[in-house]
Formats: structure tokens, C-alpha cells, sequence
């Protein structure tokens, strides 16, 4: 399976960003601390590349992911040249506030009236730009919604009077051509519903889940897990919460279970989990 999803406007997007890149200094790279892997769009990176703009990569939504496994994300990312990270939660007031000093920090020349800090904030749908925009910005100027690509046009703001602040459309590259990607993409609701059913992506959550937070199916749906199957943890969920369907002779409604797992995983109601974990690096002792 690969996932095409490239409305219009990202085109339009793309071209207006490569042209932005000119005219800033860094890069604030909004990322889901759940699938910080999955949610760097390779275009922003080439394009960074491309112009050698240093990058703050943010990643949002903290208070959904696994604290030990952002650690070691922020860890790897650490080290990359150029780049420095940051977890944040931008829904929690205060938060946001660290961005302006990480990002002086990454382009200390840039920090007068007449040579004023420009960053610009990017990143794929739904990852929490438009939050983060509103809370610098200490007022709502950028719509938030849970549905992808709600931000559809390029805006630019002034912080105070050395830094300014741009934001852009949520990117996505055109066809993302690793299924493992499209489906951890899915499942924290970047691509539109349309693109993928919930069922897929709830038993490719749900075999997650499995092999590495069980304990969390067993305390919500309150059911043994041992010896189940991503596909099974389905039809559990559909009998505990009585998901029948009302034609075909009253089988399991799988997709409503699968919706149900689905909202309980974004709305945090599982539990704190990432999807991803680094790949060990080289130096480091295993654990
Ligand atoms: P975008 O511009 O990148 O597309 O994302 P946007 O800010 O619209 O945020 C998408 C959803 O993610 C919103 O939820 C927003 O509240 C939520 N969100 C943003 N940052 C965080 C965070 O740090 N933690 C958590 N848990 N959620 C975050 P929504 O339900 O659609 O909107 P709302 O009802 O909360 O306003």
C-alpha cells in the first residue's frame, strides 16, 4: 500500500516555502513526538539542505509520547550538525515560550532591529502548527483543527522587534511510498480519513500496542491479551463494547472498534506511547 495524498494547495506550498527559505534563518520543524521519524517530511529537509539553514526540530505533542523514547530521540537528534530539539506539549500554556532563545541560539548573528531573527515553522498536517503559532503569538490568529491541512496560506508575523515568525501550509510529500510510514501517519491522523480505513490502521495500531504496551489494552477494554492477534484485539474491543452490526445477521462491528481504539489513541486516553524508537547508535551502550 502506498498513500498519494497532495492536495493542491501543498503544491502551491512547496514553491512558496523553497522561496521563503531565502529570506530566514531557521527552520522550527514541528515533528510528533510519537512518530518523530515518520513525520519529517524529506522536503523540508532537502530544502534546508539546499539553502544550509540550521533547523530546531520540535517535538510537539510530548504529553501523548513515551518520555524515555522522545529522550532518546532528542538524544539523536542532539548530535546532528546544525540541528538542535526540543520536546514540547503546545497545548500547555508556557511551552512554546522556549522556541525564540533555542532558535537565537542557532542563528546568534541574527539578533537586532536591522538584522532581525526570521524563523519559519514547518511541518506535516496536524502535528500542532497552527497551536504552536498562537501560543507565540499569545493570541488566535491561526486556525486549529483536528482534521490535516487546515493552515492554507503562508503568513508572517512579528515576535517582537528582532524576530519574526512565518508560518506554512502543512507539507506533505506527494506519495509516501513506505507503507510503515503512511500507516504511523494514519494513525495519528496526518493523512485524511479518506486516504486509508480506519481498520488497517487500528489493527496496525493495535499490533503496536501488542508487542509493546499490552498491559494498556488489557487496563482500558479490560481482556487477556496473551495469544491474541492485531486482528483480534479488534473483535475483543467490538465484543467488550457490544459493536454489532445491525445488517448481516448481527456480526461484530469491526469498524467501530476500530474507530474506538483509534480516538482512544489520539486522545491520549491509552496512555502515553511512540509508535517509533531510534535505532541505537553505534557509541552508545545498549539497554
Ligand atoms: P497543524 O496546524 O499542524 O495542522 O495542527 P493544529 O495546530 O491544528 O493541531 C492539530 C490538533 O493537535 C489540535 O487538536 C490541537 O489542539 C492538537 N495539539 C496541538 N499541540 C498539541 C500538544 O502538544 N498536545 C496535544 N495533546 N495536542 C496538541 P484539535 O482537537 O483538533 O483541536 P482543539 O479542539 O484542541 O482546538
Amino acid at each position: 500500500m502506498s498513500i498519494q495524498w497532495f492536495p493542491g494547495h501543498m503544491n502551491a506550498a512547496r514553491k512558496e516555502a523553497a522561496k521563503t527559505m531565502e529570506v530566514i534563518d531557521v527552520i522550527v520543524e514541528v515533528l510528533d513526538a510519537r512518530i518523530p521519524d515518520a513525520s519529517v517530511n524529506p522536503l523540508i529537509e532537502e530544502l534546508r539542505l539546499v539553502r544550509q539553514r540550521p533547523c530546531l526540530k520540535v517535538l510537539n505533542k510530548a504529553d501523548l509520547a513515551d518520555p524515555a523514547v522522545t529522550q532518546a530521540w532528542l538524544n539523536l537528534y542532539n548530535r546532528q550538525p546544525d540541528v538542535s530539539a526540543v520536546a514540547l506539549s503546545c497545548s500547555q500554556a508556557g511551552d512554546a515560550a522556549k522556541i525564540p532563545q533555542l532558535c537565537q541560539a542557532l542563528a546568534p548573528h541574527r539578533n537586532s532591529s536591522v538584522k532581525p531573527l526570521r524563523m519559519l515553522i514547518m511541518g506535516i498536517p496536524n502535528v500542532g502548527k497552527s497551536t504552536l503559532m498562537n501560543r507565540l503569538l499569545n493570541r488566535r490568529i491561526a486556525r486549529v483543527g483536528d482534521e490535516p491541512a487546515v493552515t492554507k496560506v503562508q503568513q508572517r508575523h512579528k515576535l517582537n522587534d528582532h524576530m519574526a515568525i512565518t508560518d506554512s501550509p502543512g507539507l506533505l510529500w506527494g506519495t509516501i511510498k513506505d507503507p510503515n510510514v503512511g500507516l504511523l501517519l494514519a494513525t495519528v491522523n496526518a493523512v485524511g480519513h479518506k486516504v486509508v480505513d480506519d481498520e488497517t490502521v487500528a489493527e496496525f495500531l493495535a499490533a503496536i500496542l501488542l508487542a509493546r504496551y499490552p498491559a494498556r489494552l488489557t487496563a482500558r477494554y479490560g481482556f487477556a491479551v496473551e495469544g491474541l492477534t492485531s486482528s483480534d484485539v479488534l473483535d475483543a474491543i467490538a465484543k467488550k463494547r457490544g459493536c454489532l452490526l445491525t445488517r448481516s445477521g448481527g456480526g461484530l462491528d469491526r469498524d467501530k472498534a476500530a474507530r474506538i481504539l483509534l480516538l482512544d489513541y489520539r486522545n491520549g486516553t491509552l496512555g502515553r506511547t511512540s509508535l517509533e524508537t531510534p535505532e541505537p547508535s553505534p557509541d552508545e551502550p545498549p539497554q
